[in-house]
């Protein structure tokens, strides 16, 4: 595995594998790796000639008073891992070198990015679009494999390279689970064994509001009224709870549609999501 550590030596890599004919696989991360990025590594290796990983704390997608400085990093153990699940290259950028003193331009998606994360974190998306736009252009991928856990994102990216023309596929990985049901996320280390031992409760919210809906209820108030009481038993704070058209984001009242359902949840260490579709 190669390291490359700035978007000209990365872009100048891509170009010469795409001359030479290869399909590049392209997994954007954060770092501090888990199972469940790693599982999205190997759908772009199944996939892909050459597999590319990037591991950027983006400062852009934080708000001022979010967990940058905080943010969790341990790239040693991110580059074993990168290399033991096959990551042909991986790209490791500075903030510098991504973003000059004078950067000035942005990409703002501004439907799907209103509501849910983007309500509770203003500037956020604007972050994300603009550093994987970037990204895009540096990689040169194929295919951009990205994580159904993050389902507002994922909404929102795949719009921007719809609308923005970027040559990309998107493919979707499930969201992984620890045993009991949590969504592997590298926030999870922020908790403390009390709340991870609740964390759970996002789970089991989702779960009780498909089995509501299996049972026939269509209302969206009873769903998120039933969800709220499992997360009202634990130390956490509902930031939202949303029922939302799967595609355009917009709130709905009776589910007639497949619909996401998801929710945000404040512990002392972590803000958590989660999601699921129902009706698909
Ligand atoms: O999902 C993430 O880890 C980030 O938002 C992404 C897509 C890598 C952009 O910084």
């Amino acid at each position: 595995m190669k390291i490359l550590r700035t978007p000209e030596e990365m872009q100048r890599a891509a170009q010469a594998l795409r001359c030479e004919g290869k399909i590049i696989g392209f997994v954007p991360t954060m770092g501090f790796l888990h199972e469940g990025h790693l599982s999205l590594m190997k759908i772009a290796r199944e996939r892909a000639d050459v597999t590319v990983a990037s591991i950027f704390v983006n400062p852009t997608q934080f708000g001022p008073n979010e967990d940058l400085a905080a943010y969790p990093r341990d790239f040693e153990r991110d580059e074993k891992l990168c290399r033991e699940t096959g990551v042909d290259l991986l790209f490791y950028p500075t903030p510098e070198t991504m973003y000059l003193d004078s950067h000035s331009v942005w990409v703002d998606e501004d439907s799907l990015s209103e509501v849910l994360c983007g309500a509770a974190r203003p500037g956020h998306f604007r972050g994300v679009c603009t550093v994987v736009a970037k990204l895009l252009n540096i990689v040169l991928p194929d295919f951009m494999v990205l994580g159904e856990k993050d389902a507002q994102q994922l909404r929102i990216l795949r719009r921007m390279v719809r609308d923005l023309n970027f040559p990309v596929e998107i493919i979707s990985g499930p969201t992984l689970r620890e045993a009991d049901g949590l969504a592997m996320s590298s926030r999870n280390k922020y908790l403390s064994p009390a709340e991870r031992a609740e964390a759970v409760c996002l789970f089991q919210g989702l779960e009780k509001a498909k089995e509501l809906f299996a049972a026939g209820e269509r209302d969206a108030d009873a769903l998120k009224e039933a969800i709220c009481e499992i997360i009202n038993k634990t130390t956490g704070t509902v930031d939202y709870i949303e029922i939302a058209d799967n595609e355009s984001l917009k709130s709905f009242q009776a589910l007639e549609k497949p619909v996401l359902v998801a929710l945000a949840v404040k512990f002392s260490g972590a803000r958590l999501i989660d999601n699921a579709v129902l009706g698909k």
